[in-house]
């Protein structure tokens, strides 16, 4: 037996930190906190402990909160006071969003991403414009390319409002493209665009759609988000958004997809995000509740492996409790 080599000589307390490959910091964390324009009080969301819907009266305090944790950036999230069938309070100059945004951009320091999709927005819960036909035939969903003007509107009231980045997550085809053209045209050639780009049909976010109100009302959203078992075809669409001009690329969920966050980071020179969804955090939540799992840390090992498989930033609602343990 050669033991020259002997791996544990590296594991030693003193060396360990010094070879660690993969370092995880506050500024490494997107905050998502939900804004509710039907809540006058806090409301929590039952499926997420520890995070509420918030008023937009309390939006200020709740951003100031997260940016006292060291994290330096939050992704914003809108509950609507009505809806109908085309989303129009998505764009509303004074929507939810709109509204939330105009006071954390003038009175905190946050970096403010807003979430670009109509699925909140819609009374059919759907992301964008139904096909003609829908919802009697439950075999179709969203009409591909007039929901891109609304997405583009979308994003310019977004920027209008003081959004520093906007981050479509809709996966139409042409997203990107559509919301580039409107924000150069409306002077928002500075703003970037993080796009939702590798973004799959997942059972994760459950949780997400009772916090946002934003699930379909019939039948599912297959036909425009990606298929769990295709990896090759999430590069097709990175490399679809990056002709379009995306300037961060995304991959949704996080855990279930780390080799696809590995691909994009291998295959395309642009900073990848990675999106630890709401069931990723509610099932460790679960478990923890149970005895089952030690909470903190399972979520820093959780965002310390899609660190190592390739993210820059990530997207999660550990964003605060781990950045307190960093
Ligand atoms: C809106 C949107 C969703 C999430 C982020 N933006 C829900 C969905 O696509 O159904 C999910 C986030 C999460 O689960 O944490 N399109």
């Amino acid at each position: 037996m050669d033991l020259t080599r002997r791996p544990r000589r590296l594991r030693q307390d003193g060396i360990r930190d010094l070879v660690r490959e993969t370092g995880l910091s506050a500024t490494d964390l997107v905050a998502p906190v939900f804004v509710d324009a039907t809540a006058e009080e806090r409301v929590e969301i039952p499926s997420m402990p520890g995070h509420e819907r918030v008023p937009v009266d309390g939006i200020v305090d709740r951003v100031e909160a997260v940016l006292e944790t060291g994290v330096e950036s939050v992704i914003l999230f809108g509950v609507p006071k009505a809806k109908d069938e085309d989303g129009s309070r998505a764009w509303a100059e004074d929507g939810v969003i709109q509204e939330a945004t105009r006071r954390v951009s003038r009175q905190t320091d946050a970096y403010l991403i807003t979430d670009v999709c109509l699925c909140e927005y819609t009374d059919h819960g759907h992301c964008g414009v139904l096909e003609p036909g829908a919802p009697e035939d439950v075999t179709l969903t969203v009409d591909n390319d007039p929901t891109l003007d609304q997405i583009a509107r979308t994003a310019v009231s977004h920027a209008e409002a003081g959004a520093d980045m906007v981050a479509p997550s809709g996966m139409m085809d042409g997203m990107v493209g559509a919301i580039r053209g409107a924000l150069d045209e409306a002077g928002f050639e500075q703003t970037p665009i993080m796009s939702y780009a590798a973004k799959y049909e997942s059972a994760f976010y459950g949780p997400f759609r009772d916090a946002a109100d934003g699930a379909p009302s019939f039948g599912d959203r297959r036909h425009y988000q990606m298929d769990p078992g295709n990896g090759e075809e999430a590069l097709r669409e990175v490399a679809l958004d990056v002709e379009q001009g995306a300037d961060v690329l995304m991959v949704k969920p996080a855990l279930p997809y780390l080799d696809v966050v590995r691909e994009v980071n291998q295959n395309f020179d642009y900073p990848v995000a990675a999106y630890n969804v709401s069931g990723e955090y509610a099932m460790l939540h679960a478990a923890a509740e149970n005895g089952w799992l030690d909470l903190e840390a399972t979520a820093m090992e959780s965002l310390v492996s899609i660190k190592r498989a390739g993210a820059d930033l990530i997207l999660t609602y550990f964003a605060e409790t781990v950045a307190e343990q960093l």
